[in-house]
């Protein structure tokens, strides 16, 4: 199992990590038999498993119930719970309280979105005992005041920022971060520069690792496919033609009997 060292180092020998959201028991134990190096619950658990339009409507309920099965289904793998909506930004004794929760049902670190206004809890949780991963670039979460998941890097202070954001979360103490939709040779630059594991999602090839919501990736979730999703399996299409055969079958009174 990959363990938390294992992103240092894997970051500083350029062995790449592999990352996918995951949210339920039975996929999680299709991953537990991969080699896929770390799941996220996310708070894309929203949208894919509860048909919302944004992640806003995460709760850590509703993740704590998903990383529950998570667990069950994939003891074997190192799992990383999102932190949802706003509930990192209460008084600290509720943010730790949500933290406390999500650790004791099986998560080995959390991950949180932003910098600013962060940087106090990050630094609390680690000197606590908890891995955090950070979450710059596109931050879903922040749809309402960024009003499209497009990030809107058009000069030389906007990068700067990006990479003072990154540094900062390094240095508060983060084991990792995720760079969404990052530009490809800006999240190359965040990644030498920073001393911790970039895990990119839409963000190029030179990120010490890959995310992508395990949905997208299987052709699942057919509400919205981002633009960068290399899909590796028309899932939906699949499911969508063994439930019409099934139901022809019955329509045509065939028994649905195993062949074995
Ligand atoms: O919640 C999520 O699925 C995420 C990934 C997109 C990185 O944060």
């Amino acid at each position: 199992m990959t363990k938390i060292n294992d992103f240092m180092r894997r970051y500083a020998e350029d062995e790449k990590i592999s990352m996918v959201t995951c949210y339920d028991y039975w996929s999680a134990k299709i991953i537990a038999k991969t080699e896929i190096d770390a799941i996220l619950v996310g708070d894309t658990s929203a949208m894919i498993m509860h048909g919302h339009e944004s992640t806003v409507y995460a709760t850590p309920e509703m993740l704590l119930m998903h990383l529950s099965a998570v667990k069950r289904g994939a003891d074997n793998k190192f799992i990383i719970a999102d932190l949802p909506f706003l509930s990192y930004r209460k008084d600290m004794a509720s943010n730790m309280q949500i933290v406390e929760n999500f650790m004791q049902a099986g998560a080995h670190a959390v991950k949180l979105e932003g910098v600013v206004g962060n940087i106090e809890l990050i630094r609390h949780l680690v000197d606590s005992g908890v891995p955090v991963m950070g979450h710059i670039g596109v931050m879903p979460q922040s749809i309402n005041t960024q009003g499209s998941y497009r990030l809107n890097i058009s000069n030389k202070s906007e990068e700067e920022k990006l990479m003072l954001d990154a540094i900062d979360l390094a240095e508060a103490g983060c084991f990792g971060m995720v760079l969404e939709c990052v530009p490809a040779l800006l999240a190359k630059h965040i990644t030498e520069t920073v001393g911790i594991a970039t895990i990119g999602i839409g963000s190029g090839p030179y990120t010490a690792g890959q995310i992508l919501v395990l949905h997208d990736l299987l052709g699942l979730y057919i509400d919205f496919k981002p633009a960068f999703v290399k899909t590796y399996f028309n899932g939906a299409l699949h499911i969508q033609q063994a439930l019409q055969q099934y139901n022809q079958e019955i329509k045509n009174n065939v028994y649905p009997e195993t062949l074995d």
